[in-house]
């Protein structure tokens, strides 16, 4: 069975989930290949462009998406997640899982008869990282650039450093200490750089870190879960903060991205969320075609 739980299980797949994703983009939409399918999509946390990608996605294939709001399922009364991922199995024909503990999608997914995709957890993004591959490649033709990941190393920052070094972009994280991406992620990604010859650095100077860079990265100083912590943070990680000054010290070609939500005045200004090297939006739409990539990939 394969499942999508960390950017490194699409590690053969990749080319294909971006082809297919500008396929779905340009309008291949009487492609209808997850017809009488069904997904269930279970959130233990909150999410705006996750679920409406997935959602619409499976709807415009031609199947069927189930909400399921992790508390209104007994699996928030205690059911257990193998007894939840058995059951489940007989009903649909693929799960989509946005949980607190990366651990609890592993054991779901070890008694999952179906694909199992990870729509964001503590560790990894997975989902995303592909989505903002495409947007960069749709914006530069290219994919051989120099990417800035500036602020908090987090499940978005880990996934797109996995994904950048499958497709052999050179990612520079610049993060206070103790703001590091995932150690072992950080070494599966450099396993995998070594092959495509992509540079993975982790530094803490924000002006080295952007001066030339193509793609300037940046997500929220408190994710979901981060709430406790919320004015240690933001104490650590006011030197990170993507504005003006900081993208003009980037290539003038640069764009920046977000996979949102955004926090205006912390990790980023207002004027650079929307100014004219923002490719935000375009981000946020692609989140649904590669979606669909990535559900065909996996249940079509
Ligand atoms: N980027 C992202 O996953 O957004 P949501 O939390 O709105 O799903
Ligand atoms: N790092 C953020 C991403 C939200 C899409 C979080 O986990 O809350």
């Amino acid at each position: 069975m394969t499942h999508l739980l960390s950017a490194l299980d699409a590690q053969n797949n990749v080319w294909s989930i971006l082809k297919e994703a500008k396929e779905f983009k340009e309008g291949n939409s009487s492609k209808k290949p997850l017809k009488n399918k069904s997904l269930a999509m279970v959130f233990e946390k909150a999410s705006t462009r996750t679920r409406m990608s997935f959602e619409v996605g499976m709807y415009q294939l031609g199947g069927q998406p189930l909400y399921l709001s992790a508390s209104d399922l007994q699996l928030g009364r205690g059911e257990i997640i193998e007894d939840t991922a058995r059951a489940m199995s007989r009903y649909v024909d693929g799960v989509m899982i946005r949980a607190h503990k990366h651990e609890d999608v592993l054991q779901f997914a070890r008694y999952s008869d179906v694909p199992v995709i990870n729509g964001l957890t503590n560790l990894e993004h997975p989902c995303q990282a592909f989505t903002d591959i495409f947007t960069i490649n749709e914006r530069k033709n290219t994919l051989d650039l120099q990417m800035t990941f500036l602020g908090d190393g987090n499940n978005v920052c880990n996934s797109l450093l996995l994904a950048a070094a499958m497709v052999g972009m050179d990612v520079t994280v610049a993060c206070p200490s103790s703001y590091e991406p995932d150690s072992i992620i950080l070494k599966d990604a450099q396993k995998v750089a070594r092959k495509t010859g992509s540079v993975l650095k982790i530094i803490s100077d924000v002006q080295d870190a952007v001066a030339g860079a193509d793609v300037i990265y940046t997500d929220v100083w408190v994710s979901m879960g981060d709430e406790l912590e919320e004015s240690q943070r933001l104490n650590d990680l006011r030197d990170y903060q993507v504005n003006q000054d900081l993208l003009n010290l980037a290539h003038p070609d640069a764009i920046v991205l977000h996979c949102l939500p955004a926090v205006r005045d912390q990790e980023i200004t207002e004027e650079v969320l929307n100014g004219p090297q923002s490719a935000v939006w375009d981000q946020a739409e692609n989140r649904l075609h590669v979606q669909k990539a990535i559900m065909n990939w996996l249940m079509g």
